[in-house]
C-alpha cells in the first residue's frame, strides 16, 4: 500500500515548484493571512510530513510538538532564526535552507543602499518629485560622500559579507571585518580585508554593514554603545536581520546625529508601521526586506527549497541542511 506523504506550504510558492511537489505529495497551501495564524498552523501541521516555511513563520517548540509526523522543514530563506533548529534536530526533523543562490542579490542590494545613503539618492528623488529642485548644478549643491578611499566595516564575514567586500573593492574602499572566527592571514590577504574587534570596527569605519546571523549572541548587539564609537559622519547598513540592532537606540543615534545615516532592508518588526520614526527620517533609506528579491534569485530559491524538501522526505541529505548554530 502506498503511503500518502503530506506537505504544508504556509504561503503559495512559484507554480513550477508547487507542480514538482504535487507530483509526489498531497500538498496543502495556506492562501489566507500572512503570516499564517499560529493556531491554524498548529492545527494544519498535525498530519503533515513536510513543511515549507518563510522567514516570518515562527517554527517553535509548540509547532514542532504539534507535528507528530513531521520529518522535514524547508525554509525559503538563508536565515533560519525563525526555526528552533535545536529542538527540531532533537525531534529528528531535518531543517534545510537556501543559501548561496541569494548571495549576489543580497550583496547587490547592500551596495545599492550604501550608494543611496552616500549619494543621497532617496533625498534627490523626493526633492524633484516634490517640485523643490530650484537651484541648478553648483559647487555646494546636493553634496554626498565619495566611496573611494572610505573604510567599510563588515560585521559577519560569511558568504554575503565576502560578496559585499568584493563589490566594495571595486569602489576602491578599504575593508575591515569582524567575525566569530578570524580567517587565516593567507585568506585575509586573498580577500584584501583586515580583521578587527567589534568596537574597533565601529570606531574606524565610514560605513558599517551587518551580515551576521541573528542568534542569542547577536540579538541587539548593535546598540547605543557602539553607535557612540562611530564617526559622526558614518553610516550603518543592515540587510541581515533587524533584531541584531537595538532599533530604539538606532532611532536615537540618528535623531541626535550621533551617526550620519542608515540604509535598512530589515527591521525589528516587519512590516514597519507607516508612522515608524525611521520612515520619517531624511537621512535614512529603507527597503521592504528585499535583499534576495530579484526574479532570478527568488526562482532559484524556490528550486532549492523544493529540492531540499524532496531529498529530506526521501531520507536523503538535502542540498543545504541547517546545522544548529554553534556558540
Ligand atoms: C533570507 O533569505 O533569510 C532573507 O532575509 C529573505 O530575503
Amino acid at each position: 500500500m502506498n503511503v500518502v506523504v503530506k506537505v504544508l506550504l504556509t504561503r503559495p510558492l512559484h507554480d513550477f515548484a508547487v507542480k514538482e511537489l504535487r507530483k509526489l505529495y498531497d500538498v496543502e497551501i495556506h492562501t489566507g493571512k500572512i503570516p499564517m495564524p499560529k493556531n491554524l498552523l498548529i492545527s494544519k501541521i498535525k498530519n503533515k510530513d513536510g513543511l515549507v516555511c518563510y522567514p516570518y513563520d515562527r517554527i517553535d517548540r509548540k509547532v514542532i510538538d504539534a507535528a507528530s509526523q513531521l520529518t522535514a522543514i524547508s525554509t525559503y530563506s538563508v536565515g533560519y532564526d525563525h526555526i528552533d533548529v535545536k529542538y527540531a534536530e532533537k525531534k529528528r526533523v531535518v531543517v534545510s535552507y537556501t543559501p548561496e543562490v541569494l548571495t549576489r542579490a543580497t550583496a547587490d542590494l547592500t551596495i545599492a543602499l550604501l550608494l543611496a545613503v552616500f549619494r543621497k539618492i532617496g533625498n534627490g528623488d523626493r526633492l524633484i518629485r516634490k517640485g523643490k529642485w530650484k537651484v541648478i548644478f553648483g559647487p555646494n549643491e546636493f553634496l554626498g560622500t565619495d566611496l573611494y578611499g572610505k573604510t567599510l566595516g563588515i560585521f559577519g564575514m560569511g558568504r554575503i559579507g565576502k560578496a559585499v567586500s568584493k563589490r566594495a573593492k571595486g569602489f576602491e574602499m578599504k575593508v575591515l571585518y569582524h567575525n566569530r572566527t578570524r580567517f587565516s592571514r593567507k585568506e585575509e590577504k586573498r580577500l584584501g580585508v583586515q580583521y578587527c574587534g567589534l568596537e574597533e570596527l565601529f570606531r574606524q569605519s565610514d560605513v558599517v554593514s551587518i551580515h551576521a546571523p541573528h542568534t542569542s549572541e547577536t540579538n541587539e548587539v548593535v546598540n547605543l554603545k557602539l553607535f557612540k564609537k562611530m564617526k559622526k559622519t558614518a553610516f550603518l547598513i543592515n540587510t541581515a536581520r533587524g533584531k541584531i540592532i537595538n532599533e530604539k537606540d538606532l532611532v536615537f543615534a540618528l535623531q541626535k546625529k550621533i551617526i550620519a545615516g542608515a540604509g535598512l532592508d530589515v527591521f525589528s518588526k516587519e512590516p514597519i508601521d507607516f508612522n515608524h520614526p525611521l520612515s520619517k527620517m531624511e537621512n535614512v533609506v529603507i527597503m521592504p526586506h528585499s535583499g534576495s528579491s530579484t526574479v532570478e534569485t527568488r526562482s532559484k530559491m524556490a528550486e532549492i527549497c523544493v529540492k531540499n524538501l524532496i531529498l529530506s522526505l526521501s531520507g536523503k541529505k538535502p542540498i543545504y541542511q541547517v546545522r544548529k548554530i554553534q556558540s
